[in-house]
């Protein structure tokens, strides 16, 4: 009798859980949506107001490029704050910042194709072969695509294990990006931004090398 009661006010008690994360997630989702377009509505702005600098080619490569790696790190990071935190909800909202990365990518690099190469395909094909910070910048777009196109929910019920074992391109994504950061900046003797962002995907790959080998030592 008691432990029957127990039960049902566990069950109550999960249930208001997982409705209060619900609601949470109802304003949280929108917010986040909102906060992400901001990259976006800040370079509109500046190109509307004559903001975008001395040479806005540039401004908006780099602004691009920058904001695809903010969201790649955020979308690394959503993983172990659901683990520290326990709010399973915090998934819902990786694929949204996933698809803001490859969101800015196609701008970054759309910004490249069109305004830095003219579509002349000879010479972005000569600049990917010849520029090693363009070749991995390059991979990791490409890298990219097949997360993007795999991101519905249709795609992660086809692929079914596959997909995690496909999203796993993720780690190397995030690791390309840095080298096309770094290797960009060297040339200019100014890695303090690749430095910061260098230790944050560290931090962010480690965590998960770290849950991997204790996992692999709890099933001995
Ligand atoms: C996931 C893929 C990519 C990421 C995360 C990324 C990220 C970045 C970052 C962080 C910067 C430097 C921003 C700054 O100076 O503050 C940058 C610059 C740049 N990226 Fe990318 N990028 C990617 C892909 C690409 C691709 C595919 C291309 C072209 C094929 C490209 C071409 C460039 C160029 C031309 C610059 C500017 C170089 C300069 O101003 O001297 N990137 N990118």
């Amino acid at each position: 009798m008691v432990s029957a009661s127990n039960q049902r006010s566990r069950a109550a008690t999960a249930r208001a859980t997982t409705a209060t994360q619900g609601d949470w997630l109802r304003w949280a989702k929108p917010l986040a949506f909102a906060a992400s377009l901001y990259p976006l509505a800040r370079l509109v702005l500046f190109g509307f107001t004559g903001n975008l600098g001395a040479n806005p080619i540039e401004f908006i490569t780099r602004s691009t490029g920058l904001w695809t790696l903010v969201f790649l790190c955020i979308t690394l990071t959503v993983s172990p704050a659901r683990r520290l935190t326990g709010v399973n909800e915090l998934l819902r909202l990786r694929r949204m910042f996933g698809l803001f990365a490859f969101f800015y990518v196609m701008l970054h690099f759309a910004t490249y194709v069109w305004l830095d190469q003219w579509f002349d395909p000879m010479s972005i094909g000569k600049d990917i072969v010849k520029r090693p910070f363009i070749t991995v910048g390059f991979a990791a777009f490409v890298c990219l695509i097949p997360l993007a196109v795999t991101s519905t929910r249709a795609m992660v019920r086809r692929l079914g294990r596959n997909w995690a074992r496909l999203h796993k391109l993720i780690y190397l994504i995030a690791v390309l990006a840095i080298l096309h950061f770094w290797w960009m900046k060297a040339g200019k003797n100014d890695l303090l931004l690749p430095q910061i962002y260098g230790t944050i995907v560290i931090a962010l790959l480690g965590v998960r090398l770290l849950w991997w080998v204790k996992r692999r030592y709890a099933a001995r």
